[in-house]
């Protein structure tokens, strides 16, 4: 890994985008999370992504773009709906679904007809993708099923032998994944959760888009998952987390374990954890802090992760649906089960 510090940033940027055109891997900031770049139009460069990750190929990467002009060189028969979304959203922690064009290669689509496109809104991002002039191909920066980094020391600690070059964009603002919009068909559909709410994107669309993937629903014809992120399986620390809807309870009877706690609320007396981290009571700040929170529990080499749950609130969603994935098991209020 190159990376020279007190170098000059446009240096810095200009370096990163010839490493990119060369066919290497970029780490950079996101407001969502670090991406893993590569020049989405060189099918091995893109193919070096899924090998740094132990990511399975079948898997799309959703392609970066500097502005919503480039649109139409990676997409095809874009609805009108999309010009607005992008308007009102863009730069910003939105993923677009749409036809792709034939340009666009099987290493990026995983073979699918769609392809996913996104402005991201960090300046830093925004510069690499002007200096490099094209797309950049660019999951989280993790191993394939890991936690989101959403530092660039996270991105050094998991990947940093595998990338040329780490951009440090300092802690992303957002902390969670975009939310990801299918507009490829009839009725948008919100693939994943994020910062972009449903409520918003109705008021641009118009109406609600439905929510959740072909296979939650169990259609389509598909064997591969539409957005492969939605697996289980994935944004999971080592340490088995467990949701917790009372705290209190679960704490007490699990007294014998070597227990991390990632809480709303103040620790108990009565209580002597070994780790007890307190994330924000507000969704967006919370959301910001998770994912390292889940990192620095699952350094503490514990038992369990023991998360507090958060409200079942619409603002919450996002939230939720990371934890949930998180999630070895919820434990509900009344203990069973
Ligand atoms: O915030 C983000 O979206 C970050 C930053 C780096 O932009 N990227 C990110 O990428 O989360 P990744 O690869 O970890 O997750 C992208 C998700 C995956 O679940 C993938 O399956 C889905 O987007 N996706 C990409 N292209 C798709 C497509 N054509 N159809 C359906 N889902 C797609
Ligand atoms: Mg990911």
């Amino acid at each position: 890994m190159r990376f020279e510090r007190g170098e000059d940033r446009e240096n810095e940027i200009a370096r990163a985008a010839d490493l990119l055109r060369a066919g290497d891997l970029v780490a950079f900031p996101t407001e969502t999370v670090y991406g893993l770049g590569a020049d989405a139009s060189n099918p091995d460069a893109v193919r070096k992504i899924f090998a740094a990750k132990g990511r399975p190929a079948e898997h799309p990467v959703i392609v970066h773009l500097p502005s919503v002009e480039r649109l139409e060189h990676w997409a095809k028969d874009i609805p009108k709906e999309v010009y607005t979304l992008a308007e009102t959203f863009w730069a910003g922690p939105l993923t677009l679904i749409l036809k792709r064009s034939a340009r666009v290669s099987n290493a990026v689509t995983g073979g699918q007809d769609t392809v996913g496109v996104r402005v991201p809104g960090h300046p830093l991002a925004l510069k690499l993708l002007e200096a490099f002039g094209g797309g950049l191909a660019a999951p989280s920066a993790n191993r394939f099923g890991r936690i989101s980094p959403t530092m660039a020391a996270h991105v050094r600690a998991e990947l940093g032998d595998k990338v040329e070059m780490i951009l440090d964009g300092g802690a992303c603002a957002v902390g969670l994944e975009s939310t990801i919009l299918d507009m490829s068909s009839a009725r948008a559909r919100l693939l994943r959760p994020g910062a972009i709410s449903l409520s918003q994107l109705a008021e641009v669309l118009g109406e609600e888009p439905l929510v959740g993937t072909d296979m939650n629903t169990g259609k389509g014809k598909e064997s591969v998952p539409k957005a492969p992120g939605t697996l289980e399986s994935h944004y999971a620390p080592a340490t088995p987390v467990m949701i917790a809807e009372s705290l209190t309870d679960y704490l007490g009877e699990n007294r014998g374990k070597k227990l991390a706690v990632l809480a709303r609320s103040q620790q108990p007396a009565w209580l002597e954890s070994e780790r007890w981290l307190i994330l924000p009571g507000m969704p967006e700040a919370y959301g910001r802090e998770l994912y390292a929170g889940l990192r620095e529990l699952d350094e503490a080499a514990c038992d369990e992760i023991v998360v507090e749950a958060v409200p079942d609130l619409p603002e919450w969603l996002a939230v939720r649906d990371r934890l949930r994935r998180a999630a070895t098991k919820v434990v509900p209020n009344d203990g069973s089960f």
